[in-house]
């Protein structure tokens, strides 16, 4: 697009209803933003061993995330090289070669092509080396978060982390051990653009109203000073913040909210005083407390731009399907080195909240989606909180920094959004 259209359409104060309607926009993102950035693609506890594999999708593509037998990672297009269908079904497994079931050509799980049914009557042109399945360029791991590009050209994956990779590694390292392991997912889609899931990713300020009926219930039944307590009044109050990362990542720290341990303002979950009594029977008082403390969950939302929305304990995906259409798949994660009661726990607390909390925005979500296909009203306000942030330069980002209810986390991902929707990044298969 260009910069002066981009610029008639995202304001600080205000953008147009067209970035979450407009079938073209939604096309030119899925090349520049699912295409030309870094996108998470899947947590390595996935593909353990080596053959292992698990799907996913960059944007629209569906991809084969496979370990080969050397341990090395591969992100295949999930597309048979002779007439387009996906090879593989399965959202997950261990397989050294992929069979299309159309015609049963055969693929590596390094993405060359193996097997040729019938080989006779090709012509001498049929080149076997360049049918294989196409990959990324750009494959990536983090601490165990695997990421791609299309982009062979696209920068140092650390250095765009940039001013999130401290509060990923916060993130990383409540587990004991400092590892992670992502167990299966819980499956949501919803009728909106994939945006409004980012609108709401740092939005400190709906808490209290989207969530009343939780936040009430919460409130009722097991009083003040528990989990999602922090927005019952007045958040602002408590010392919660919004930042706005750069590069479009997002982050929200609800720690300041909290008084005391974050287990003590657990909510009763089934088996909750069973787990606790095995740990604290097993470990002295200060090991069974911090083992106690790896349960909740972080306490933090921190969003990695533009998929990985990471709440509590959970990995929540997003993948836009359409204009008006994306689902969003949790993981929640497990800490291997913890004993199995914490785990419990984990999955537990896990669908406690944000479980029981994301129908409530997803509800949300279509609300909007349908407010917005209304084309005589064009504007959303994204206004709140301009003039009274903090900036400061953090891990070569600048940082902007407000209260929890201010809109500057959406304000930096669209300021991002503008930005790379006017670059042409280079895009590439091998
Ligand atoms: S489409 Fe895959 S073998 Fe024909
Ligand atoms: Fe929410």
């Amino acid at each position: 697009m260009e910069q002066r259209e981009l610029d008639a359409l995202v304001y600080p104060e205000r953008v147009h209803r067209s970035i979450y309607v407009d079938p073209g926009i939604f096309t030119e993102e899925m090349t520049k933003i699912f295409g030309g950035i870094w996108v998470y693609l899947a947590h390595e506890s996935q593909i353990p061993e080596p053959h292992d594999f698990t799907t996913t999708e960059l944007g629209r593509r569906p991809l084969i995330i496979t370990r080969d037998a050397d341990g090395a990672i591969h992100a295949l297009i999930n597309r048979c090289a002779h007439r387009a269908s996906t090879v593989c079904q399965a959202d997950c497994g261990n397989a050294k070669r992929f069979t299309c079931g159309y015609h049963g050509w055969t693929y590596a799980n390094d993405g060359a092509l193996v097997g040729l049914p019938y080989p006779n009557g090709y012509p001498e042109s049929f080149d076997r080396g360049t049918r294989g399945l196409r990959g990324l360029p750009r494959v990536e791991s983090y601490r165990g978060f695997i990421f791609g590009s299309l982009n062979p050209d696209v920068g140092d994956l650390v250095e765009w982390l940039g001013a999130a990779r401290p509060y990923l590694d916060y993130f990383i390292d409540r587990a004991p051990g400092g590892r992670l392991e992502v167990r299966n997912k819980h499956r949501l889609t919803f009728a909106g653009n994939w945006k409004l899931a980012w609108d709401n990713a740092g939005d400190g300020l709906h808490a209290t109203y989207a969530h009343k009926s939780f936040a009430l219930l919460n409130e009722d039944r097991y009083g003040g000073n528990r989990s999602l307590s922090q927005f019952k009044s007045t958040p602002d109050d408590t010392g919660m913040f919004g930042e706005d990362l750069g590069n479009g990542h997002i982050f929200v720290d609800q720690r300041p909210g909290i008084s005391g341990t974050f287990w003590d303002t657990q909510r009763p979950i089934p088996g909750k005083e069973t787990a606790a009594e095995g740990i604290r029977g097993e470990h002295d008082a200060e090991a069974a407390a911090a083992l106690l403390e790896a349960a909740p969950g972080s306490m933090i939302n921190l969003s990695i731009f533009p998929n990985l929305l990471i709440k509590g304990n959970q990995l929540e995906i997003l993948t836009p399907r359409s204009v008006d259409r994306s689902d969003l798949h949790l993981w929640v994660c497990a800490a291997p080195e913890a004993p199995d009661a914490v785990n419990t726990l984990r999955m537990r607390i896990a669908e406690d909240f944000p479980t029981f909390g994301n129908p409530d925005d997803i509800e949300i979500y279509e609300r909007c989606q349908r407010g917005l296909q209304i084309e005589e009203v064009e504007w959303c306000d994204t206004s709140k909180g301009i003039g009274f942030e903090e900036v400061e330069v953090r891990d070569g980002s600048e940082v902007r920094r407000a209260a929890v209810t201010y809109e500057t986390p959406i304000r930096g991902y669209l300021r991002e959004w503008k930005r790379l929707m006017a670059s042409d990044p280079k895009i590439a298969t091998v």
